[in-house]
């Protein structure tokens, strides 16, 4: 903690950096501990006091005299102490089961902060930055990946990117946009709140903000699985792209040409009933080397195999096949992670 760092000083220069003084005896009494430790200033002999003996052996206690690891008082004529540095018990800190506020902050201390974001409504139950990046400290390494699926006000996405993690935050309420966009849009531009101090927090990095389209499929009274009515065509089109591993992006003037996997191959989605003679309509206007699949709700069923580069397929039952409806294991089935563009700014 800031606290437990303010302990250590470094009195004389030492090259390691910020030490405190460990103790050099040991309760648990042993006769190897007992021998003497030689002021190099004044050549004077120390011997642990009758009865107690030093915490570590003779050997080692020539090591620290060699690495300049005992501290003989200020004038350099005392006993020996032993110098712990900061850099070498930071990372080996035990935790313990009760944190202050003095450590780690309190509600008052997470809504001032959130107040910085958003000060016409206090969001109601943020946690302060401190707790979180305590909790990322014990938890994490940098460049891990943080996920928070209740991400409130956006206090755990906000920390994992000033400590220099990775960071999904999923949020249910109005607040993605009203707090947590503007904070880490805040954060990235380098905001001096928080733990920004502590962790030396300059600014950088990026992040991506999506919104979740509704539920592409609905059952209907009768237990049947349609396409919701939230989708109009577009909304449709653009989802069976995505599903299909398509990039979405409409022809000017071709309006079959939806979407496009490799550069002859195209996707249509079409909500109309698919008939032999508007297959064939498009399959004239096919350029030879090029594919097509159709999406539809239905077809006639002499389109099915009729040309062997066009596929067609029917939805809903297409995605029907592909949901994981009453299995055992419901591992993440993630179709077509964004990929991390070289430049693109990415938390
Ligand atoms: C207690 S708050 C989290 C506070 C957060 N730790 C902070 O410091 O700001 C819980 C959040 O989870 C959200 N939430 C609840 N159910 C959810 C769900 N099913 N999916 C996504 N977010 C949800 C709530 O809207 C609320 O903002």
């Amino acid at each position: 903690t800031d606290e437990m760092n303010a302990r250590y000083k470094n009195p004389d220069g030492d090259v390691r950096g910020l030490w405190k003084s460990g103790d050099v005896l040991v309760k648990s009494f042993s006769q190897s501990g007992v021998f003497p430790i030689i002021n190099p200033n004044t050549q004077e002999e120390f011997y642990p006091p009758k009865g107690s003996c030093y915490r570590f052996s003779e050997d080692s206690a020539k090591r620290y005299l060699k690495e300049n690891r005992f501290y003989f008082g200020k004038d350099g004529k005392g006993g020996p102490q032993l110098k712990r540095f900061l850099s070498e018990v930071q990372e080996g800190i035990v935790t313990k089961t009760i944190w202050l506020r003095t450590e780690v902050g309190d509600n008052q201390d997470a809504k001032k902060e959130v107040k910085v974001f958003n000060d016409d409504s206090i969001f109601s139950t943020p946690k302060p930055e401190r707790l979180i990046r305590r909790i990322l400290e014990l938890s994490t390494k940098p460049d891990d990946l943080i996920l928070d699926s209740f991400l409130g006000s956006g206090t755990t996405a906000a920390v994992a990117h000033k400590m220099g993690r990775k960071w999904i935050g999923i949020e249910l309420g109005e607040h993605a946009k009203t707090h947590c966009y503007p904070r880490l849009k805040q954060v990235v531009d380098g905001e001096q709140g928080g733990i920004s101090k502590a962790v030396n927090w300059q600014g950088g990095g990026g992040f991506k903000f999506y919104t979740l389209a509704p539920s592409l499929l609905n059952q209907d009274q009768y237990g049947n699985w349609i396409i919701s009515k939230e989708y109009n065509p577009q909304m449709l089109a653009a989802a069976m792209a995505k599903q299909e591993g398509f990039r979405y992006q409409p022809h000017q003037h071709i309006y079959w040409k939806q979407g496009q996997s490799a550069e002859q191959d195209f996707i249509f989605t079409t909500t109309q009933f698919l008939t032999v003679e508007s297959l064939d309509r498009i399959h004239n206007e096919m350029q030879t080397g090029e594919t097509l699949l159709i999406c539809c709700k239905a077809f006639q069923q002499d389109c099915k195999n009729k040309f062997p580069e066009i596929t067609i397929k029917k939805i809903p039952q297409m995605l029907y096949k592909r949901c994981e409806f009453g299995k055992d294991d419901y591992s993440l089935n993630i179709v077509n992670m964004p990929v991390k563009e070289a430049s693109a700014e990415q938390p």
